[in-house]
C-alpha cells in the first residue's frame, strides 16, 4: 500500500479515557470522566449530540435508548426532556458486577456542565457525532469553546468521522487542532495522498487498530499526522499499537497503559 520510511518511537502514548473510564463507569457520564482523570487520562474525550432546542449534550448514540432509560431521538427532544432520564441505572443493570448506588440517577450532562465541572485545566477531546443530523452544531461548539477560553488554553481537539464537519470548524477556527477519524470499513483503502489531503485541515488521525499495522503508522507519521488508535481494551493490545509507535490510545481501560 504504501514506501516505507521506518521510524522508531517507544515514548509513552497520550492515554485517551473512551467516554470516560467506561469499562467501569457509564459512559458519558460525569462518574466515568472523574475515573478517567484519577486513571491517569490525558483527555476527556466526549461525542456530542444536539437537542431539539439546540443544546449541545454528550452521549454517543442518536438515540437514548442504549445509555438511559427513555426512547427516543435526541434530535426531537429538548434538554429539560434529556434532564428527566437516568444515564446510570442500565450500567449497573448490564453489569452488575460492576454497580455501584452512586450511578443510580446520573444524568445525561451537556458540554458545557461538563467543562464547568472540570475547568480549565483538563483537556477535551471531543468529537462531532452526526454532523449531518444537526445543523449549527459546529458553530455552537465554537461558541462554547470562546465562551469558556478553551481556544487560548490549547486544550481541546475536535475529532470527527466527518470530513465536511472538520472543513466546516477548519474554515470558522484556522488554528482549532482537529482530527480526522478514519471508518473502520475504508482505512485499508487510504493512500498517502489520501493522508496528505488529511494534513491539509487535520493534525492528526483515529484510525482502529485492528485495520492497520505499524507500517500504515509509519506512514501518517511521515506525513507529519499524529496517529491515535481506538478503541484499545487489552492489555496485549495495548502493548502492541505501544510497539508501533503510535502517539494515542483510546482505551475504556486507561489503567491498563503502563505508567513507562
Ligand atoms: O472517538 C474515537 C473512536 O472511539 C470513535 O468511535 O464510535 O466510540 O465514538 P466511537
Ligand atoms: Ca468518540
Amino acid at each position: 500500500q504504501f514506501d516505507i520510511v521506518r521510524t522508531s518511537t517507544l515514548t509513552k502514548p497520550t492515554i485517551i479515557p473512551h467516554r470516560g473510564a467506561s469499562a467501569y463507569a457509564p459512559e458519558h457520564t460525569i462518574a466515568a470522566y472523574e475515573l478517567g482523570e484519577t486513571m491517569n487520562g490525558d483527555y476527556i474525550e466526549l461525542d456530542l449530540q444536539m437537542t431539539k432546542d439546540n443544546h449541545l449534550i454528550v452521549m454517543h448514540d442518536e438515540t437514548v435508548n442504549r445509555t438511559t432509560n427513555g426512547t427516543g431521538l435526541v434530535r426531537n427532544m429538548t434538554l429539560a426532556d434529556i434532564k428527566q432520564l437516568d444515564a446510570g441505572s442500565w450500567f449497573n443493570e448490564r453489569y452488575p458486577r460492576l454497580a455501584n448506588k452512586a450511578y443510580v440517577g446520573l444524568k445525561v450532562p451537556t458540554l458545557e456542565e461538563v467543562m464547568e465541572h472540570f475547568g480549565n485545566d483538563v483537556r477535551f477531546y471531543i468529537e462531532t457525532k452526526a454532523p449531518g443530523v444537526y445543523p449549527g452544531m459546529e458553530e455552537e461548539l465554537l461558541r462554547i469553546l470562546k465562551k469558556h477560553e478553551m481556544l487560548e488554553e490549547r486544550n481541546v481537539l475536535i475529532q470527527s468521522f466527518s470530513p465536511d464537519s472538520l472543513l466546516k470548524l477548519h474554515s470558522l477556527q484556522p488554528d482549532l487542532p482537529l482530527v480526522q477519524l478514519i471508518p473502520s470499513a475504508s482505512v485499508e483503502e487510504v493512500t498517502r495522498e489520501d493522508l496528505k489531503d488529511m494534513k491539509a485541515y487535520s493534525s492528526g488521525i483515529g484510525v482502529n487498530y485492528k485495520k492497520i499495522d505499524e507500517d500504515f503508522v509509519n506512514v501518517a507519521q511521515e506525513e507529519s499526522l499524529f496517529v491515535h488508535v481506538y478503541t484499545v481494551n487489552g492489555k496485549r493490545d495495548i502493548g502492541r499499537v505501544m510497539e508501533w509507535g503510535v502517539d494515542g490510545i483510546f482505551t475504556n481501560h486507561p489503567d491498563l497503559i503502563p505508567e513507562k
